[in-house]
Parts: C-alpha cells; sequence; structure tokens
C-alpha cells in the first residue's frame, strides 16, 4: 500500500493542553468483520461509522474480489451486499492486504472452507509475520498451504469444501487465530470447536451471533469453549460501529501527561475485553472518567473525560495482556513520564505484531531520553515523575512500518522539551487517518 513507499517525517513538539472533545472513528476490528461478514449473509447488511483506515480498505478490496459487492453511500454508511456463506468467488488476481495481520489471518478462514484458490500478499512488515499459527488449524481441516519461508506471505491458499470440523485449543492468545478457525466453521458441515485458555477479544462471537450463526460459548474450569455449528447461513445486520478503544488510547494517554489537559474523548467502546488499559490507567493515578455509558451496536461505549494527572509506576498484571494487547506502546510512554518503575512481563505477542513493539519502544523511547530496560517478554522502565522527556536531537525514531508506534512516538513528542521526531507517520493511516487532525483540534499541535 501507499504508505510503505512514501515515507513522512515529522518532528511532534510539546504543545498546547489537550482540550475540548473529540471523536475517534470505529473500531477496526469490528470494521473488519462487518464487511466480511456482511459478504457472507444473503442480502444487504449497512455498516455506519465503519473505520476507513487502510486495514479495513484492503478487507473491503478482498470481499469485492471474491463477488461482494461493497459501497460507501454519501451519507457515509457502507452497504455490503452479501454473496451468503459458501458463496465466495475465486479472486482473479493476489489479495493484497497491505499492513493488515487481521485481514489477512481472518480471510484465510474464511477462504479455508471454500472450494477457491487465493494468493495473499502485504507489505514488508506484514511478509515478516507468522502465518503458520492460522496455516496448522486451517491445515488439520483441510485447507492446502504453498507459503514462503517460515510460514509466511506471499502464500497461497487452495480451499476444502467439505472442509472437516475441528477442535482446536488455541497454543496462543490470539482473537484472529480463534477467529480464522471459527470463520472457516462457518462452511464446514459439523461443529468446529474452538478453546481458549485465555479470554481474547469477543467481537466475533459477538457478531456472529447478531448475524444468526449457530454459536454457543461455555466456560469451564477457566476456559472458553466455543462451538459454531456449519453449514451457517447468516442474515444480514445494521451495525454501528462504536468508536475504537485503541485509537482513544493515544488521546487518553496525551491528556494524562500534558499539564493543563482536559479533554473528553467521545464514543470510545469499552468492551471488558479490550478496555484494560483504561484500568491500568487509572490505578497508575489517571484521572479517567466514564460519561454516559451506553450501547452502541451491541457494545458498552461512554465518553471519557480525561484531565492532567501525575501517574506512578505499576506492576502491570500479565493477565490483563490480551484485553490490552494493542495499548502496551503507549502504556509505555505513559510509563516513561510516571513516578517510578513500571514492570511489564508477559508480553511475547508483541514481538510479532507489525514490528517488534518490545524492541521497537525500548529504542524509540530511549532515543527520546526515557530509562527503559528491554527483557525477554516485556520492559521495565523508571519515570520521569512528570519531567518532560528530553525529546530526540538529530535522529528519528524508527516506526518500523507500525502505526501505533508511529502515534505512542508523536505522544512522547507533546510530553518533552524539545520534541520528537517520527522517521515516517505515514503508516498511521492504516488505523487512524484523523489522528493528526484531530491532535491539531485537541491541541494546536
Ligand atoms: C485483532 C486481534 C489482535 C490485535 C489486532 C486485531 C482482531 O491480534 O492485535 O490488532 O481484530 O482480532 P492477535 O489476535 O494476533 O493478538
Amino acid at each position: 500500500m501507499s504508505h510503505a513507499n512514501i515515507p513522512t517525517p515529522r518532528n511532534f513538539k510539546p504543545g498546547a493542553p489537550l482540550t475540548g472533545r473529540i471523536t475517534v472513528p470505529g473500531d477496526k476490528s469490528i470494521s473488519h468483520r462487518s464487511l466480511m461478514f456482511g459478504a457472507l449473509a444473503v442480502g444487504r447488511t449497512t455498516a455506519k461509522d465503519l473505520l476507513e483506515g487502510e486495514d479495513v480498505m484492503a478487507t473491503a478490496a478482498a470481499m469485492r474480489a471474491m463477488g461482494a459487492r461493497i459501497v460507501r453511500e454519501d451519507d457515509g454508511t457502507w452497504t455490503i451486499d452479501g454473496v451468503g456463506v459458501g458463496g465466495l468467488l475465486q479472486p482473479e488476481t493476489a489479495l493484497d492486504m497491505g499492513n493488515s495481520g487481521t485481514s489477512t489471518r481472518l480471510l484465510l478462514g474464511v477462504v479455508a472452507s471454500h472450494g477457491i484458490t487465493a494468493t495473499f500478499t502485504g507489505d514488508a512488515s506484514l511478509s515478516k509475520r507468522p502465518m503458520g499459527r492460522v496455516i496448522e488449524p486451517l491445515s488439520l481441516m483441510g485447507a492446502d498451504f504453498t507459503s514462503s519461508p517460515g510460514g509466511r506471505l506471499p502464500l497461497t491458499m487452495r480451499g476444502a469444501h467439505p472442509a472437516v470440523p475441528i477442535e482446536y485449543r488455541l497454543p496462543v492468545a490470539s482473537a484472529q487465530v480463534k477467529s480464522a478457525v471459527l470463520l472457516a466453521g462457518l462452511n464446514t458441515p459439523g461443529v468446529t470447536r474452538v478453546i481458549e485458555p485465555v479470554a481474547t477479544r469477543d467481537h466475533t462471537e459477538r457478531m456472529l451471533t447478531g448475524f444468526g450463526a449457530d454459536l454457543t460459548v461455555e466456560e469451564v474450569n477457566g476456559e472458553r469453549i466455543i462451538d459454531i455449528r456449519g453449514e451457517a447461513e447468516l442474515r444480514p445486520q445494521d451495525i454501528v460501529v462504536p468508536g475504537d478503544p485503541s485509537s482513544a488510547a493515544f488521546f487518553v494517554v496525551a491528556a494524562l501527561l500534558v499539564p493543563g489537559s482536559d479533554l473528553v474523548v467521545a464514543n470510545v467502546g469499552l468492551n471488558p475485553t479490550r478496555a484494560a488499559l483504561f484500568d491500568v490507567l487509572r490505578a497508575m493515578g489517571g484521572s479517567i472518567e466514564e460519561v454516559d455509558r451506553r450501547d452502541v451496536g451491541g457494545e458498552p461505549v461512554a465518553d471519557l473525560r480525561v484531565r492532567h494527572s501525575e501517574l506512578s509506576g505499576i506492576e502491570v498484571d500479565p493477565a490483563v495482556a490480551p484485553a490490552m494487547i494493542d495499548e502496551f506502546p503507549v502504556l509505555f510512554v505513559a510509563a516513561a513520564l510516571a513516578k517510578g518503575r513500571t514492570v511489564t512481563t508477559g508480553l511475547d505477542e508483541l514481538r510479532v505484531k507489525e514490528s517488534d513493539r518490545l524492541s521497537a519502544m525500548a529504542e524509540a523511547l530511549t532515543l527520546a531520553g526515557a530509562s527503559v530496560e528491554e527483557r525477554e517478554d516485556g520492559l521495565v522502565i523508571e519515570g520521569t515523575g512528570g519531567e518532560p522527556l528530553a525529546g530526540t536531537s538529530g535522529e528519528p525514531v524508527t516506526t518500523h512500518l507500525d502505526h501505533r508506534i508511529a502515534m505512542s512516538m508523536a505522544v512522547a513528542g507533546l510530553a518533552s522539551r524539545s520534541g520528537v521526531e517520527v522517521d515516517d507517520t505515514s503508516p498511521i493511516a492504516t488505523s487512524f487517518p484523523t489522528f493528526e487532525a484531530l491532535l491539531a483540534q485537541a491541541s494546536g499541535a
């Protein structure tokens, strides 16, 4: 995708307090699923407040290439005319997944139980990420793969029809792997079962139930057992996508760190499998108040009023990691300005995200003047006690094609003396195209 080609550097300078009210765009996970499930339903699904970032657009293009009609109407609503489970067509060209691991892993699941062949390609970051974690269960279901060395993209998959139902215990806490198996199960006769020893985001389960799939979730001895019965027929839905807590996170941390800030971040999804960052920040002393808690599209949502706060370091319980897995980069920034030491453990999964987020953040924060020790499975950060970071001088921090590294270091720049130079802001468009405009709106930065 375009961001891979045109690096756009920027120096994020300390600015005015963050004030007023901003609204974050739609949730990325729910937006991907809205397009995929709508494309698999019989009839017309609509989606309001869909995230129009590059990752979600990669999903839209792939579903179109496999036969769905997907249109953005003039009022911003998206309409999706589905082909029905089992009705996907063989794409004529390779499916370009850009930077998006979610598109890739979930679509591999979808295609696995269709009798079609598809080639998946991606950018340099995505091409380094492990796909073996989905290749393994989907092969057990009958799909066949020719992948690049190490189970990576580009890869070609021949789906199996009929596929074979499996019972699969997740070896890694990954909503993407869980979803891939469940989505393959949609078009597989019989019951496909996923056992989740550690709960991960549950949007797939919630939304497939809304679309009328025969899906049950049971908790036994602390594990989640999810059964889906195929072959399913999905009913179209009218979806309102709640705001993305992972995008809100950058503004919440920025407002906590910049003195004088008092900001309302509106429309933040607070699904309990996603919202642990806000609890951790509160435990560090952050003033984050929920206003007008309500339900949007079957998900809990609230406006968050965030005021500048003195934060204290914390030992983050690794058990909460899955519920804030994308938020660690920006938590590390908060920790860098807290009083005392923050210790994080159990974060091996961060090494296989859009970048190795442990080493990328350790390197970037150190360059910006923070005191960081990188360990195998987490970072240990000695905070400044509220003093701004020195900032970078001359050498920019490296984002490694990772939107969340770019946005986290932008927040670090707001809380620095001289600013933080980021080598490339273009990856931000994958998940949060309005980030810089909202930053300008809230702080004039
Ligand atoms: C996602 C799951 C998470 C997350 C990603 C989106 C999803 O990945 O990091 O941004 O929508 O299912 P893993 O399942 O690999 O942890």
